[in-house]
């Protein structure tokens, strides 16, 4: 049965209310909607030492904390000794929302940072050598990392970070952020083939959010992309911590009575309708108009190596704004759809033989609820 006060109408309206009021959704929270970290689901978040886990498996479990698409979680890892591959799990997709799987690239990519990360912090030297075909092999093959011995062992600067980070589904503050941290972000680009771009100043960052707001809409409009992306909506915090995957209204900044108003009158049809669309669409607007930075990679050639390497990238950028004390989130209406993708690369001043792999929203908020994963014994093969 759904509950009585409100109509849909209205839910929506608070909701979009709601975001716009973080502290609500960070500090007003009673029992009832209150995240239980002790839940098997969330319990990685806690391991920042190895203890009884091989190595192996340790720089997995770390890997595996690596933001993904929808949370979806999109990997496989087989270890042996001094040896991790890492596969793409092309079955845990996003089906026309992400058809090009550019997003699905970038989540494994993800995880091969923080194995990276968390391989150093160990004293071991990863080696990484990339499936070379320009895309995944048909069983999903994408990397083999070599755990090579190190020179000496030495705290790696982002290893603390990784269970820090999170996506902030939050508006951020209307403050650019400092020349410094801004410097510390471009410094973690050292990939060749890919451009990172800061955009702070006011006409483009006008730009961006038009293009952005654009885009959303018509991500809304196509039952395509759309519908497969609501796939991964989880409803009650029972099926999140089940499923232990996908996303969710509890991640987000809304206040808590319209958490528990979702978890127990929103369903799936609700979420495939009018609903869904109008309340995504309405978010974003509001998170797009409360974005002082944006930062995007780009890169003019579209291999699967390089879409690898922006979600690398991609990571380094979670990891530093973790460990700076800002927060982030990707957004991916524009890569996603070509004609917007374009109007971006436009804005940066690149033509359209150019690839918007990534781009994100960057700013300053409080930090809300942790996303869960999936245990190791599901994606160690
Ligand atoms: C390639 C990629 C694209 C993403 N696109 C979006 C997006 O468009 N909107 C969004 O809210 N989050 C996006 N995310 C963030 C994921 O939803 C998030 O990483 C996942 O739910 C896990 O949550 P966590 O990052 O807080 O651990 C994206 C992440 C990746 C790696």
């Amino acid at each position: 049965m759904k509950p009585s006060m409100f109509t849909r109408r209205k839910f929506i309206k608070y909701s979009a209310y709601g975001i716009g009021t973080v502290a609500v959704g960070v500090a007003g929270i009673n029992s009832t909607g209150k995240v239980n970290y002790s839940d098997p689901a969330y319990l990685y978040w806690n391991k920042n030492s190895r203890g009884a886990l091989k190595k192996e498996s340790y720089v997995v479990l770390c890997g595996a904390l690596a933001a993904s698409a929808h949370n979806t979680q999109p990997w496989r890892f087989d270890i042996e000794e001094n040896q991790v591959d890492v596969y793409a799990d092309l079955s845990r997709n996003l089906g026309r929302a992400d058809a090009d799987r550019r997003m699905m690239s970038q989540s494994v990519g993800c995880a091969i940072e923080n194995i990276s990360v968390a391989s150093q912090q160990l004293g071991i030297t990863p080696e990484i050598v990339y499936q070379n075909d320009g895309q995944f092999h048909e069983n999903g093959f994408a990397a083999q990392i070599r755990l090579l011995p190190g020179e000496f062992k030495q705290d790696h600067p982002m290893f603390e970070a990784m269970f820090q980070r999170q996506t902030t589904r939050a508006p951020y503050l209307e403050k650019t952020p400092e020349a410094k941290f801004i410097t510390r972000l471009e410094s973690q680009n050292d990939f060749e083939e890919l451009q990172l771009h800061i955009i702070t100043n006011d006409a483009q960052l006008i730009t961006i959010n038009a293009i952005h707001k654009d885009a959303v809409d018509a991500f809304v409009a196509d039952d395509n992309a759309y519908l497969d992306s609501v796939r991964w909506w989880r409803y009650s915090r029972e099926e999140l911590l089940e499923k232990r995957d996908g996303i969710s209204i509890y991640t987000s900044a809304a206040p808590n009575l319209v958490k528990q108003y979702f978890s127990m009158g929103v369903t799936h049809e609700d979420m495939q309708g009018e609903f869904g669309r109008q309340g995504e669409a309405d978010l974003m607007y509001k998170l797009f108009d409360a974005t002082p930075m944006w930062a995007a990679i780009t890169t003019s050639k579209s291999t699967l190596q390089n879409r690898l390497n922006a979600g690398r990238l991609l990571e380094r950028l979670y990891l530093s704004c973790a460990k700076y004390d800002y927060r982030i989130m990707p957004i991916a209406y524009a890569c996603e759809q070509a004609v917007y993708a374009n109007k971006v690369l436009s804005a940066l001043q690149l033509d359209d033989s150019n690839e918007l792999v990534s781009i994100v929203r960057i700013g300053e908020s409080a930090t809300l609820e942790k996303s869960v994963r999936r245990p190791l014994s599901d994606i160690i093969v």
